[in-house]
Order: C-alpha cells, then sequence, then structure tokens
C-alpha cells in the first residue's frame, strides 16, 4: 500500500487551505469581473434624458418604465410642505420604527425646524414597517403629535435601506417639490445646520472661503450674498464622495456576486449617512428611477442614478461617515459625523457647538 508521506500531506493541506482562503477572499472573482469604464450598462441601457423630461412633464414616454417606487402611506405629513414659498433645506433623516429618542434627540437639536428665524428648514423622518407588538400605537401617536413621519410599505430592514431612501424621493418630489436642497441623514448623525447653510453658498470652496486669508471677505459675501456661487437649476450631488470596489469576499456584509452586479468599480456615490441633492438633481434622479434596475444598496442605487443622469457627484471632507473624534474645537466646520448613536450625547455635542457658533 502506498502512503503519502506526511510531508508532501502537510503539502497539500496548506494547499488546499490556500484555496480555500483565496476563494474566500474572492481573489478568483477579480479575472472575471469587466471593466467598469468600458462596459458599463445598467438596466434600463438606454438614452434617459428624453424618458425623464416625458415624466416630469406627466406625458407617457415612448419606453414603458421598468421599475416603479408606488409606495403607500401609512403615516404621510403631507402638509408639510405646504405654502412654503422659499424653503432652503429639508432633512430627510432616515430612522427606525423603534428609534423614538433618536428622533426626540433631533427634534430638539439639528432638526429644529426654527433654528434660525429667516431661513425655512424642514426635517421629517423616513421609517418602514416592523411586527413587533404595539410598536405601531407608539408610531401612530409620535405621528400625530410631531407630524412628521413618512412611514412607507416595505419591510424595516437593512437591505430593505433603497425602499426607504426612495420612499424619501418619491414622496419629496410629490409632496414637498420646492425645497432648493434636499439633504438624506441617517438618525445617529451629528449634523450642523449652520454649516450645512455656509457649505450650500460655496460647495466648491468650503471651508477654505470661511477661513485667512479670505474669511472676512468670504463671511461677509456670504451675508450679503446668500448663494453666490450656485445657479438656479444646479445638479448638485455632494457628500463624501467613494471610488471603490465591490466586496467579493465570501463573509462581507458587502459581498456581491459576479451576476448581480460584473464590474470593477461602483460608479462614484456619495456615503449613504448623509448627502445632499439639489432640486433639479433629486428630480432628474427619481424620474431615473423608473429606468433603473432595484439594486439592494442604497448609496450605490443613489450612485448609478447620478451616473445615468450624468451627474458628477461633488466631495467633500467635512462629511464624516465615521465619527470625528469630539474635542470641542475640532468641530467647526463639521457638516456631518456619523457616530452619535446615543441621544445624550448628540444633544450635548449639539449644544456645546451651538453655543460656539458652530451648529
Ligand atoms: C406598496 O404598495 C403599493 C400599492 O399601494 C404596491 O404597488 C407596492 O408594490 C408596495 N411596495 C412594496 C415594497 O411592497
Ligand atoms: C423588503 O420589503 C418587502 C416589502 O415589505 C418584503 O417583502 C421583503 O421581505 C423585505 N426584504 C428584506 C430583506 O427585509
Amino acid at each position: 500500500m502506498y502512503t503519502v508521506p506526511i510531508k508532501k500531506l502537510k503539502v497539500i493541506l496548506f494547499a488546499v487551505f490556500l484555496l480555500v482562503f483565496l476563494q474566500l477572499l474572492g481573489v478568483f472573482h477579480h479575472p472575471f469581473e469587466k471593466d467598469f469604464y468600458d462596459e458599463f450598462r445598467y438596466p434600463y441601457d438606454g438614452d434617459l434624458e428624453p424618458l425623464i423630461e416625458k415624466l416630469k412633464h406627466n406625458q407617457t414616454p415612448e419606453v414603458s418604465p421598468i421599475n416603479s417606487y408606488n409606495f403607500y402611506y401609512y403615516k404621510n405629513c403631507d402638509t408639510k410642505c405646504k405654502d412654503l414659498t422659499d424653503l432652503r433645506i429639508i432633512y430627510l433623516v432616515k430612522s427606525a420604527p423603534q428609534n423614538f429618542h433618536r428622533r426626540l434627540a433631533i427634534r430638539s437639536s439639528w432638526g429644529f425646524q426654527r433654528r434660525f428665524s429667516d431661513v425655512e428648514i424642514r426635517t421629517v423622518f423616513l421609517i418602514g414597517l416592523q411586527n413587533v407588538a404595539n410598536l405601531q400605537i407608539s408610531i401612530n401617536e409620535e405621528s400625530q403629535r410631531f407630524n412628521d413621519i413618512v412611514q412607507a410599505n416595505y419591510t424595516d430592514s437593512y437591505y430593505n435601506n433603497t425602499y426607504k431612501t426612495m420612499s424619501g424621493f418619491e414622496w419629496a418630489v410629490k409632496y414637498c417639490p420646492n425645497a432648493k436642497f434636499y439633504m438624506f441623514m441617517d438618525d445617529d448623525f451629528y449634523i450642523s445646520t449652520k454649516n450645512v447653510l455656509r457649505f450650500l453658498r460655496f460647495p466648491t470652496n468650503y471651508p477654505k472661503y470661511l477661513q485667512e486669508p479670505f474669511g472676512l471677505i468670504g463671511q461677509r459675501r456670504a451675508l450679503w450674498d446668500l448663494e453666490f456661487e450656485l445657479e438656479e437649476n444646479v445638479r448638485l450631488y455632494t457628500g463624501y464622495v467613494f471610488k471603490s470596489a465591490p466586496h467579493r469576499h465570501l463573509m462581507s456584509k458587502w459581498y456581491v456576486s459576479l451576476d448581480e452586479y460584473p464590474y470593477h468599480l461602483w460608479p462614484p456615490y456619495s456615503s449613504g449617512g448623509a448627502y445632499i441633492l439639489s432640486n433639479a438633481a433629486l428630480k432628474d434622479m427619481y424620474y431615473a428611477s423608473f429606468y433603473t434596475k432595484h439594486f439592494r444598496f442604497d448609496d450605490i442605487y443613489v450612485g448609478i442614478l447620478a451616473y445615468k443622469t450624468k451627474i458628477e457627484p461633488l466631495h467633500c471632507e467635512e462629511f464624516y461617515f465615521h465619527k470625528k473624534p469630539y474635542y470641542k474645537f475640532n468641530y467647526e466646520y463639521v457638516i456631518a459625523s456619523h457616530g452619535y448613536e446615543d441621544p445624550k450625547e448628540l444633544v450635548n455635542v449639539w449644544n456645546e457647538q451651538k453655543s460656539l457658533g458652530n451648529a
């Protein structure tokens, strides 16, 4: 009988482990990826511009939509934006049904609608459905009391985040079509409304325009002329922008198969935790969704919508997708920071920054 010498066995075992390990890492997927720059196609594969124009004007496009987010709203604060002629920005906070305390903290900090007497801002919370006893009763009460809940018919779960985001897009287009800007964020973020507004005055040069040697001029110009950079119909899509590759290791929370997405890169996309769209961008991207197959990661889906409508995302470092370590004096220019799942901490930080004139 032939027996494999122990040494040889070790080598074979090692090779097998290595192969399994590399397979788990997704190494063998990469050679089969398609080149994003040369080959990117995502259904519907055709010129969207004329179709979007038709949809915008309530006409019937030549090609029927391939996708539709036709939500039913269990809770709908449909008068939120009514009769507002000069709404600067609306916050659409992606929340989870049970996060009552976070919503309370947001309403009393950065989401406070009367933060500035001369700038109209509004806040709504996007939530889905969860089958938990008595949860809906509390949500009904909350909705009645605060009139800021947008609850649509999707199951609230991580892989349904695209539904949450698109319920926000749809709600905004239907019930709040006149805001200048729309900001989407998660409910565990710190936001400085003051810096959001300062950023939007000069997005390509923030925060430099507020600093020396431009500081004084910048501040003055900002006061005189509230939007001295952006044109009326600008298509702005901005946040912390990634140019990254799909995860191919099988253990990843973000694993994607080649079948689901075959390209070696994602389209450039803003981190989903906090980003801003101008009115024109929101509408183009919303109507583009009728011709863009659903994708389960919402930040990627929004990136695909932008790519298909030829909107290039604008990157800004002051949107922190992780938590920027907190010290009193290093939040001066922060627009958004992740990592505030504790409502008390959020309120404390926000109060301190507000007293310093940074929030
Ligand atoms: C929500 O309800 C509408 C009908 O009102 C339906 O067309 C749609 O498919 C539902 N969406 C989901 C995600 O279940
Ligand atoms: C997403 O929501 C739909 C509609 O409620 C539901 O049928 C589906 O199971 C949900 N998916 C996940 C992953 O929760």
